[in-house]
């Protein structure tokens, strides 16, 4: 066990006599596919080696003992008692609640969970705790559900108290992450595929703005009203069902005088950034890094000019990365207004490029970045002890 893995155990013996099983639940990183996880896209996640650890045990009480470590906050409810409170307690009681929806016989447990994902950074640490307790709690409790059907159940929960209603990228790469591969999920079939991800002489490096976001914000939802708005005009004016069965933005554009001009950009879009993955997954297998390297520079384009979703922070960092000639590819990750970018960066040139950035962002910003490179680990699981 690494050292939070140790000191969350550790807690959990202080807190509770119970004896837990000690669990792992990843954050994500996204090479591409941004905001088409709820628009019936594909998108390219991964779990990384940053994420939350659980210390979980049932007690044979009905009561819900639970110990934020990162928070220093405690919380005790009866099963019966669970409903939508605030801040880090509606993420773990949306789970328990949507497995008391779905019929299942949940008992009392003690729980103590904290980890080293960044709030807000764009790497999902919302997904990674929802993940974590319903992984830890089908398996405590022997609900036997599969990593699909967790994931969905996790989708659910985000929606229902947090009020965030995401895609289903996040949960399914912290669960059904993979080490050292990529995951190419279809989001309208909800399948997958892996592939190795070969990146040499390069590496991923995040760069956090440190601006953070909030999907819950609000302005989360409102893309996805722009999506569902364009979609109702494009349904029937090309008599498809969903985003990916258009061929492409010209077939968008034609009916572009029939919707607003922020649904028609994000419709557009959608369709781009659809054909971006595909085409993303096929560079990556082809080992074309610098080919996909582009799409992502034009992924981030799309999502500061048509999508709306970038800011002056990413913006900034993302043009000083293409301008330094040592990052391939460069774009603002996951649900946006802030959070980290992500970069393929060559070996040699990390340091260097990081110290640079740092240096320019502070100058432009007043803000210290923070820069992680990142490892692509498994999806959630138990440590053993
Ligand atoms: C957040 C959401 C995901 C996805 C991304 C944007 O991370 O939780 O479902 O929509 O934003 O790609």
């Amino acid at each position: 066990m690494n050292n939070l893995a140790t000191s969350i155990l550790n807690t959990f013996k202080k807190k509770f006599t119970t004896q837990p099983n000690v669990y792992f639940s990843p954050g994500r990183i996204n090479l591409i596919g941004e905001h088409i996880d709820y628009n019936d896209g594909y998108v390219m996640p991964a779990a990384i080696s940053k994420g939350i650890y659980y210390a979980v045990a049932a007690n044979n009480t009905d009561t819900l003992n639970f110990y934020a470590a990162d928070f220093d906050e405690s919380l005790s409810i009866a099963i019966t008692d669970v409903k939508k409170l605030d801040n880090w307690k509606n993420y773990v009681l949306s789970v328990v609640n949507e497995f008391v929806l779905a019929g299942k016989p949940i008992g009392g447990f003690d729980c103590v969970f904290g980890g080293d994902i960044p709030r807000g950074s764009g790497m999902s640490s919302s997904a990674a705790v929802e993940g974590g307790l319903a992984f830890a709690l089908n398996d405590i409790f022997n609900f036997g559900m599969n990593r699909v059907e967790l994931a969905l159940l996790c989708q659910r929960a985000e929606h229902n108290y947090p009020g965030v209603n995401c895609g289903i990228m996040d949960m399914y790469a912290s669960i059904n992450g993979k080490k050292d591969h990529v995951i190419l999920l279809d989001c309208k079939n909800i399948t997958h595929e892996y592939f190795p991800l070969k990146l040499d002489g390069y590496k991923i490096v995040l760069l956090n703005t440190r601006v953070s976001h909030t999907l819950a914000s609000g302005e989360y939802n409102v893309r996805r009203k722009r999506c569902e708005e364009g979609m109702e005009v494009l349904k029937k004016e090309l008599n498809v069902q969903s985003f990916r069965e258009i061929k492409s933005a010209a077939d968008v554009e034609l009916h572009k005088d029939k919707m607003k001009p922020e649904v028609y950009n994000c419709c557009k879009f959608v369709v781009e950034e659809i054909a971006r993955t595909q085409k993303g997954a096929a560079f990556l297998q082809q080992n074309n890094l610098a080919a996909f390297g582009e799409i992502m520079y034009a992924g981030h384009e799309g999502l500061s000019k048509l999508y709306d979703v970038s800011c002056p922070q990413s913006d900034f960092l993302v043009a000083f990365a293409k301008a330094s000639g040592n990052v391939i590819g460069a774009r603002q990750m996951g649900g946006g207004f802030g959070g980290c970018t992500i970069n393929i960066i060559k070996d040699e040139a990390i340091n260097e490029l990081i110290a640079a950035a740092t240096a320019a962002y502070q100058k432009e910003f007043d803000i210290e970045l923070e820069a992680y490179v990142m490892e692509i680990s498994d999806g959630v699981g138990r440590v053993e002890r």
